[in-house]
């Protein structure tokens, strides 16, 4: 079953044509979309350079994890709300954009593997986490949002 008919019903919502029919709209939202990136990408890279055994002074991925928390939560909120605006304004365009496929993709992996593989190896006890492990994670991560990054911006490239 195809998603077309749903995502021409956002395109012609209320929302999809005000936001195509300003001036403004789009850039505005955009600018949200892109700050709310720039502190997205600090929470995760954070973390994983940590991972990675690049951290911060001493501390740990476990405070690191904590106090990243409320600004990826945060920000990703923003990010998902302000998207979906963006995206109800091209709808039509994005169904036939495979960048757009990929990155929906990668963000579905990226999350899950935050809130799963990534969460666990963070506040472990250090002790049980083999360095080769903590790596991996921080450089898998790392690429899962690489991906979602350059993915929008392809969608933006073409
Ligand atoms: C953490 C999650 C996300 C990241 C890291 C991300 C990243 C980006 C980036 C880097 C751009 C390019 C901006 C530019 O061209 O200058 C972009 C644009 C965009 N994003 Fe996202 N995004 C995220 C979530 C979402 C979601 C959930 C949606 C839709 C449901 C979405 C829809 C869009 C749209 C429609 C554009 C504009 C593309 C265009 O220029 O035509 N994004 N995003």
């Amino acid at each position: 079953m195809s998603v077309l008919p749903l995502f021409t019903w956002f395109e012609h919502s209320w929302m999809g044509e005000g936001i195509r029919a300003s001036r403004w709209l789009f850039p505005a939202i955009e600018s949200v979309h892109l700050l709310a990136l720039a502190v997205i990408g600090g929470s995760v890279l954070v973390v994983n350079l940590s991972l990675l055994g690049l951290g911060l002074g001493r501390r740990s991925a476990a405070q690191l994890w904590h106090e990243t928390w409320p600004w990826f939560a945060g920000s990703l909120a923003l990010m998902l709300g302000s998207g979906f605006l963006l995206f109800t304004s091209e709808a039509v365009k994005l169904y036939y954009h495979e960048a757009f496929w990929v990155k929906m993709s990668a963000l579905l992996l990226s999350l899950v593997f935050t809130a799963t593989v990534q969460r666990r190896t963070a506040l472990a006890d250090p002790d049980r986490v083999t360095p080769w492990r903590s790596r991996a994670v921080g450089l898998v991560s790392l690429l899962l949002w690489f991906v979602v990054g350059a993915a929008g911006r392809w969608i933006g490239f073409s």
